[in-house]
Parts: structure tokens; sequence; C-alpha cells
């Protein structure tokens, strides 16, 4: 009898542990989703981009923040711009791809090489600069970036961004 009521003690005490395992994983679980950064607060951040397998005269279209980033590897004969942000002996043209007309979005022309807004007949040169007498008043804008080896880093200000900020370059 007293065997009997020690089995099942023992039965209880390894039922209460397991379930005490159980909850603490849970606890953990929930503990974890509860530091993890909310979707809205990840697509606020920044985004990384691989620039190494990208080829030239062909437009990339990331998202950053919700907004269209446009990547544009140059060719030799694209005329080099202090606009440009130069990676590993490669120029690219960084921006986000909306125009500063009211907000359309271009569309890459690769035969004639610049971005034509069909909203109101907007034009943007390979370096994102807008062509005088037409709606757009001004370059496309570009986003905080910053270089990490072979890598763009959207949304973080490194000291090539900052160069272009302060000398007036990235609107
Ligand atoms: S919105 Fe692009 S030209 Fe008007």
């Amino acid at each position: 009898m007293e065997q009997q009521e020690e089995g099942r003690r023992d039965f209880m005490g390894m039922a209460l542990g397991a379930w005490a395992v159980v909850g603490g994983v849970g606890a953990l679980y929930a503990a974890k989703r509860s530091w993890d950064p909310l979707p809205s607060v990840k697509a606020a951040g920044f985004t990384t981009v691989e620039m190494n397998d990208k080829k030239e005269n062909e437009l990339v279209v990331e998202k950053w923040r919700g907004k269209p980033i446009f990547i544009l590897k140059k060719s030799a004969d694209m005329e080099a711009h202090d606009r440009d942000v130069v990676m590993n002996g490669s120029r690219f043209h960084v921006s986000i791809g909306l125009c500063t007309h009211l907000g359309c979005i271009p569309a890459y022309q690769s035969d004639n090489k610049e971005f034509f807004c069909a909203c109101h007949g907007g034009v943007f040169d390979v370096s994102g600069v807008n062509s005088p007498g037409l709606p757009p008043p001004s370059p496309l804008e570009i986003p905080p970036f910053r270089i990490d080896g072979t890598k763009l880093v959207l949304g973080e200000s490194g000291p090539e961004y900052k160069k272009m900020l302060d000398a007036g370059l990235t609107v």
C-alpha cells in the first residue's frame, strides 16, 4: 500500500516536472516574441542590398520604408556624377524612385538611358538629374546609405552619404 502511494507520488512529481518544462519553454517563446521588433518596425528600419551581382544598364528596384529604391549600375559610357555611389570601382545611381513632381514612379528606359515619368512627361538622366523645362523641379532624391564591403545599407548614413548631403546633392 505504501509502495503504491510512493509510486503515485513519483508519477505526480514527474508529471508536474514535465508540465513545468513545457510551461517554461512557452514562457521563453512568448518573451522572445515580445523582444522581437514588430514587422512595422522592421519595415521602417534599414535594408541591405548586395551590389556585386548588379548588371550595367539594368535597373533594380528595391524597397525601403515602403518606397521604391532605384539601383542602376552605370556603364562606362554613362557620365560620372558626384551623386554616384562608388563601390569597388563601379558607379551606381541610387535614388528613391518617386518623381519629384507629384510622386509617380518613373520608368527606366534602357535604350535612351533615362528615367521617364509618364504622368506629366518628366525626364531624369542616369544620375537622376531632372531635365530642365519639364515638370519635375529637382533631381530624384538619394536615400541615406552606408557602404559595407560589397553591400549597400539603405537607411543608415555613412560618410559617403554625409558628404553628398553636405554638398546638397541628395535632393
Ligand atoms: S509626377 Fe512625374 S512628371 Fe508629374
